[in-house]
């Protein structure tokens, strides 16, 4: 399907800023990237300019995603879900580092251009010298017809709409989501069972209602963000599912509220970050309902005995935790999704706090189209 763009308004809307009002286009942003999309006869999804057939799709052995700052976030969590719907190894790289590297282009490999813009410089690059030594490239693209989407051989738009904000929040979450799209695509071409597919399904759909739900507890993080945004340094943590979002939150506070923030594995902690903390640098912690659960209330733990303060994002209070953030359940594979969103409005809600240029902080320009 194709959506035009001219049916959303570039105006305020009555939000005071681009970057609330994106924040709120959430839900309806997630209902646009599903729109028209899932097959429920086949309990998959159809992705109608992927130009990937079936057997080339089954003969994909490895996939490598590639994309700069909040896209290469996006980029962790799609390697993710692709690894663990479709069980075809991938990963994600920094589209800035990948083109000076002199990577080996293997023919096997699926590679993945991830861009809200679609004309960031180095993502650009990347896909160019790809293509100039024969790899496939796909685009995970927001804006319709741009360089990079013009560039790949094919690939699966975001649909998010317009995004202003030069800090990115909707097209994030869509991305995400159009990752989750694409991995139940490969999954059930593979081994991804029915029932999981119907499973992966039913999630996506709740996602909308569940993003309006995080987003009506906004009250209770503006009164966090209040608390937390005097912070010398903030530390986001998170295990697996949960590190990519850690990154894109540390990534969004320190855009848009110029706080310094740091972004580690939840497991790195003990390998010397935890030096870092005391009662003035406090922790973030992502903790989805996962196998890892008990691992990382270890790690809230050993950051209490080191005076930290912690606030948790999680499905349910966590005790060690001085403040927990809690956000409703889907899917283990989605969740990542829906807990990046209380995070969007902490780093909203702290830069408002300390007077920021929201929609334009300093330094910054909304894509990077020079080297
Ligand atoms: C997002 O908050 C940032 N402004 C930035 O990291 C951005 O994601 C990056 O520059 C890539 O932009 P793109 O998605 O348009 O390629």
């Amino acid at each position: 399907t194709t959506v035009e763009w001219e049916a959303e308004s570039y105006d305020m809307g009555g939000h005071d800023t681009y970057m609330h009002k994106e924040i709120h286009e959430q839900v309806d942003a997630v209902d646009r990237v599903l729109r028209g999309r899932i097959d429920d006869r086949f309990s998959t999804v159809r992705l109608g300019g992927l130009n990937l057939d079936a057997r080339e799709a089954r003969g994909v052995r490895r996939v490598k995603i590639l994309g700069c700052g909040s896209a290469y976030h996006t980029g962790l969590i799609g390697a993710q879900l692709i690894e663990e719907l479709a069980r075809i190894p991938a990963d994600a790289e920094p589209a800035s580092e990948f083109r000076y590297r002199n990577p080996v282009v293997d023919p096997d490999t699926l590679y993945i251009a991830v861009s809200q813009s679609g004309e960031t410089y180095d993502t650009l690059a990347a896909v160019q010298e790809l293509k100039r030594k024969g790899a496939r490239v796909l685009g995970v693209v927001n804006v319709v017809g741009s360089a990079i989407a013009r560039e790949t051989d094919g690939g699966v738009y975001v649909h998010a709409g317009p995004e202003v904000c030069v800090v990115s929040t909707k097209c994030f979450t869509n991305t995400a989501v159009a990752f989750a799209l694409l991995a139940l695509h490969l999954g059930r071409i593979r081994d991804l069972s029915v029932a999981d597919g119907k499973r992966i399904i039913a999630g996506l759909r709740k996602l909308p209602e569940q993003i309006a739900e995080v987003l009506s507890g906004e009250e209770e993080i503006k009164e966090l963000a209040a608390e937390y945004a005097n912070a010398k340094s903030m530390m986001f943590v998170g295990r697996v599912r949960g590190y990519p979002v850690a990154r894109e939150a540390s990534l969004k506070l320190k855009e848009v509220s110029y706080v310094h923030a740091e972004a580690y594995p939840a497991s790195e902690l003990k390998h010397g970050p935890l030096a870092l903390i005391e009662p003035e640098v406090p922790t973030v912690a992502v903790l989805p309902d996962d196998d890892l659960l008990e691992k990382n209330r270890a790690t809230l733990e050993e950051i209490k005995a080191r005076s930290g303060r912690i606030l948790a994002v999680a499905h349910r209070e966590q005790e060690k935790a001085d403040h927990t953030i809690v956000v409703p359940r889907n899917e283990v594979e989605l969740d990542p999704i829906l807990m990046g969103i209380p995070l969007q409005l902490l780093a909203y809600h702290t830069a408002l706090a300390l007077g920021r240029d929201i929609d334009k902080p300093r330094n910054l320009a909304k894509s990077v189209t020079v080297e």
